[in-house]
């Protein structure tokens, strides 16, 4: 089915070769952290993309790969450029997708999010999940004439956000990106964002104790990797309430994935505002802020206004997306693909002896090497799907794309690298077999 490509063909490839040069002229050299090649196979990793459909997508070079890695970073659930909402965004374009006036389409969005929340009353619109996210923030420090802001998860590049890692430590460890420098982030915000972990009732105890009165809200994703402890979400929202804050759900990644219209409508809780970007558009900028009537009051007064979250691509391609999505039942068809992928590692890893961990919803899985060489091992995996065809690393977001057959080659292609991987650590030639670098984990300056 797909042609083993080697490595040293790679290094020389158009896609290679202009990362190189986008590394001089970008700093940084993508606009995404996730997005660079050094986070899986430095040099290895396809940094550019020529066409994509499905989960398939051909680099620069016109070499072929099945996305088993993350799908457009989460954000095309129903896979790269479906038919369905692509038709509506040309429509749009093709009628003109920005002009002096209003698009019509985002009253209909509006609501059409309402009506999924029936706690919801009103929604803003931004186009990306961090600027979301401000504004969440902005709104709610509006509304309660409040600064402090507690988070659990990530939410962000933002000021607002990364001010968490003004203090003394890396406050950030273990809300899912280590490391984020703050360096930037006026040092004047110490002490306006702190954060607390996942089901820790003490820590957010001490949040309320210390910020109490001075609390605006909570910001945190209802869950990312596993269920909340039970009552949890409960707790977390009957504490900020007690002391006049308001809860902010961040559904940016989980959203639509576990649950169709998010995760806290499983679990039954639902908080004063939302934030959704990401699967939203299925892959078009589009993101928006959802809130009961008095937690949006402050957006009535804050200035809170940029041109190009006027235009109409956004709002249309959430509207066709929502539409497909709810027809297809996205989180049941994920949630299968998901646990086959997990099925597909376990099974793998126990036939080979590797020391590998499997975690996370099916709709959002991992697995990681439990060894002291876990990067060169994470690196050679990544390699030898490379080589098969696969865009894969330890991390997999399935969309309504991925079909038995894919799946299928997926698993024999894991099969096989997991062998090579198991023969390499008995010679001890993990590093050895690298045809690049070892991948990066967290943030890193580059060169
Ligand atoms: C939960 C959550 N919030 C916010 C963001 C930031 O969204 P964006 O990258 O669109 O700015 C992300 C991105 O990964 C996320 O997962």
């Amino acid at each position: 089915m797909m042609k083993k490509q080697s490595a040293e063909n790679k290094n020389a490839s158009r896609t290679q070769t202009l990362y190189r040069h986008a590394k001089e002229r970008i700093p940084g050299g993508t606009q995404l952290l996730s997005k660079r090649p050094e986070m899986l196979a430095p040099d290895q990793w396809p940094p550019y993309y020529r066409k994509a459909s499905g989960c398939e997508i051909w680099d620069l070079d016109n070499r072929h790969y099945y996305d088993f890695s993350t799908n457009g970073i989460g954000s095309c659930l129903l896979g790269f450029n479906d038919p369905d909402v692509t038709r509506a965004v040309c429509r749009r374009v093709r009628s003109g997708s920005m002009c002096t006036l209003n698009p019509p389409e985002e009253v209909a969005l509006a609501d059409r999010l309402c009506a999924i929340h029936p706690w919801a009353d009103q929604a803003r619109f931004a186009r990306c999940g961090g600027e979301a996210c401000a504004v969440a923030v902005r709104i709610a420090r509006a509304t309660t004439d409040r600064s402090v802001v507690a988070i659990c998860g990530y939410s962000g590049w933002q000021d607002w956000y990364l001010a968490a890692n003004l203090g003394d430590s890396d406050a950030l460890r273990g809300h899912l990106l280590p490391g984020l420098s703050p360096l930037g982030v006026p040092r004047e915000l110490r002490g306006t964002t702190v954060p607390f972990t996942f089901d820790n009732r003490e820590q957010f105890n001490a949040i309320l104790e210390q910020y109490g009165p001075r609390l605006a809200a909570v910001v945190m994703e209802p869950c990312r990797s596993q269920d909340p402890a039970p009552g949890f979400l409960e707790f977390v929202k009957a504490g900020a309430h007690r002391v006049g804050a308001l809860l902010i759900f961040d559904e940016i990644t989980i959203g639509w994935r576990l649950h169709f219209g998010g995760a806290h409508l499983k679990f039954g809780v639902s908080p004063d505002l939302a934030v959704f970007a990401k699967a939203l558009g299925n892959g078009h900028p589009m993101a928006s802020v959802i809130g009961t009537r008095a937690a949006m009051a402050g957006a009535h007064d804050s200035f809170i206004s940029s041109t190009y979250w006027t235009e109409g691509v956004g709002p249309v391609a959430a509207l066709a997306t929502l539409e497909k999505m709810q027809a297809a039942d996205v989180p049941a068809h994920i949630a299968r693909v998901g646990t086959r992928v997990q099925q597909v590692w376990r099974e793998g890893a126990a036939r080979q002896g590797l020391p590998v961990h499997v975690g996370g919803y099916p709709c959002l899985s991992h697995f990681r090497f439990d060894h002291a060489q876990a990067d060169a091992l994470r690196t050679l995996f990544t390699q030898g799907m490379l080589a098969r065809g696969f865009l894969a690393g330890t991390g997999f977001y399935p969309t309504l794309a991925h079909t038995e057959a894919i799946l299928d080659a997926y698993g024999a292609a894991v099969d096989g690298v997991f062998a090579e991987i198991a023969t390499a650590l008995a010679a001890d030639t993990v590093t050895a077999q690298l045809h690049g670098p070892v991948a990066h984990s967290g943030f890193k300056r580059l060169l």
